[in-house]
């Protein structure tokens, strides 16, 4: 094989030892399709952030499967699924995931593998997100209220459970109940003896099947013995707690540096970050949102989109693609290529546009400002590009895009400087067109 068809395969990630997928925008790329196709090629397929607030769906042989928690790996028999210690899990929306998996006879024994160090999610920390959400005196940021921020809140001060406290039930119901007695002094009062019967069911069941592992000395042996990992980011760049519109944030890294600490690997070992760009812009919750559309054309995307929250049913705000915003995200992760998803819900459209410019009082800035007061005021510029009116849902070559989708696709490429690899045309599995 040529060097640069070897170079293009590593840019599609078809041939990395460990590649990255992430979400450029504001989450809901569908992101879950590309690993899905990749992890076919992978030995280990591993999350490192966040917990049951993401949501992807895979449709694979006819049946939809709505994962919030596992990655997307587990539906390959050869692969090695890691929930990273950058991850919080809820080990009751876990196991739930997994009754579908044993309902079509998928067998995730040995295959699933939760870090020691991941922290747990429990009645606790999802009773403090609702009281947070439904407090008047609190600015509503519109989280799914998984408990995901309390979770992450808790690991930062010091007394959080982690999965590794469950090898020793004593040691694990004291520090559940010092979790409990500092919940109660914030005037959160959760947690219950049924749950914590429930979790210890959940226990037997993890420690009987080798669940429970220092996955961070697995990765970093799989590795160094030529194993390839892909990485499945979830949520996305404008939602990470560094980088994204604070506070409309999710309370996790879910950019490339969340990666290393999510899974502890070192950033040498990442050979390929593939950036997921949805042909359009979403966003669920509040927050400053420059290409929203509050007409018909933001309704026709909802529709044909079905932008409504894999977690929380919530209808999603939809808008125009934002060049502006991908220039950041693309700063902050280097994509060395790009998935375009979603481009069949544009079909219908006779003029689509791209935000190519912000500025503010006049005056042009490249990049996404910090605050979202900024980003409130910032006024955008469009350039338009013709509609291609035509049903690509069933196209999966490249070659067979109508030449107008063509030029939408290579409009992005030359704002964003990224080449795009992959165009999703469609929901299903086999719904992706390989570019080149
Ligand atoms: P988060 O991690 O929560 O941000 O989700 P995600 O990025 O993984 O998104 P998800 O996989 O939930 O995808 C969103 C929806 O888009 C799902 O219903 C997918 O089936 C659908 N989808 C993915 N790619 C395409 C596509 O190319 N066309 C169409 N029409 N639908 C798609």
């Amino acid at each position: 094989m040529s060097v640069a068809k070897q170079a293009t395969r590593c840019l599609n990630g078809v041939k990395s030892n460990v590649a990255v997928v992430l979400g450029a925008q504001w989450g809901d790329e569908g992101k879950g399709k590309l690993v899905d196709i990749l992890a076919e090629k992978y030995e280990y397929c591993a999350r490192f952030n966040g917990g049951a607030n993401a949501g992807h769906t895979i449709i694979a042989n006819g049946k939809k499967y709505p994962f919030h928690l596992l990655p997307c790996g587990i539906l390959y028999p050869h692969t090695k699924n890691v929930l990273g210690n950058g991850t919080v899990i809820h080990l009751q929306t876990m196991f739930e995931e997994l009754k579908q998996l044993d309902r079509d006879h998928i067998n995730y024994k040995g295959r699933l593998l939760l870090s020691d160090r991941a922290h747990l999610v429990t009645s606790l920390t999802i009773a403090a997100d609702s009281k947070s959400e439904s407090s008047s005196k609190n600015q509503f940021l519109g989280t799914t209220k998984r408990g995901i921020g309390p979770t992450y809140a808790s690991k930062m001060n010091r007394y959080g459970l982690r999965v590794g406290d469950l090898k020793n039930w004593d040691t694990f119901l004291l520090k559940y109940k010092y979790l409990q007695a500092k919940f109660s002094e914030q005037g959160v009062n959760a947690g219950s003896e049924e749950e914590l019967q429930e979790i210890k069911l959940l226990r037997e069941r993890m420690l009987a099947n080798n669940m429970i592992t220092d996955t961070v000395v697995l990765l970093n042996e799989a590795i160094k013995s030529g194993k390839r990992v892909l990485v499945e980011g979830a949520n996305a760049c404008l939602l990470d707690i560094d980088f994204g519109t604070y506070p409309y944030v999710t309370s996790s890294n879910t950019s490339i540096g969340g990666v290393c600490t999510g899974l502890g690997i070192a950033p040498h070992h990442i050979e390929t970050v593939i950036g997921i760009v949805k042909a359009y812009t979403t966003r669920v919750g509040e927050g400053p949102f420059p290409t929203e559309l509050n007409d018909q054309h933001g309704e026709h995307l909802r529709k044909v989109g079905h932008e409504f929250g894999t977690t929380t049913g919530r209808p999603r705000r939809c808008g125009w693609l934002d060049i502006p915003l991908l220039r950041y995200s693309h700063m902050i992760n280097n994509y060395q290529s790009i998935n375009i998803t979603k481009l069949d819900v544009l079909d219908q459209i006779d003029e689509i546009k791209i935000a190519t410019k912000y500025t503010i009082n006049g005056e042009e800035i490249n990049f996404m400002p910090s605050t979202i007061e900024e980003l409130s005021q910032v006024k955008v510029q469009y350039t338009t590009v013709k509609g291609w009116n035509q049903d690509i849902s069933k196209i999966r070559s490249y070659d067979k895009l109508p030449q107008k989708a063509k030029d939408y696709l290579s409009t992005i490429e030359d704002l964003l400087g990224v080449p795009v690899s992959w165009v999703g045309t469609g929901p299903e599995r086999e719904a992706m067109v390989l570019k080149q």
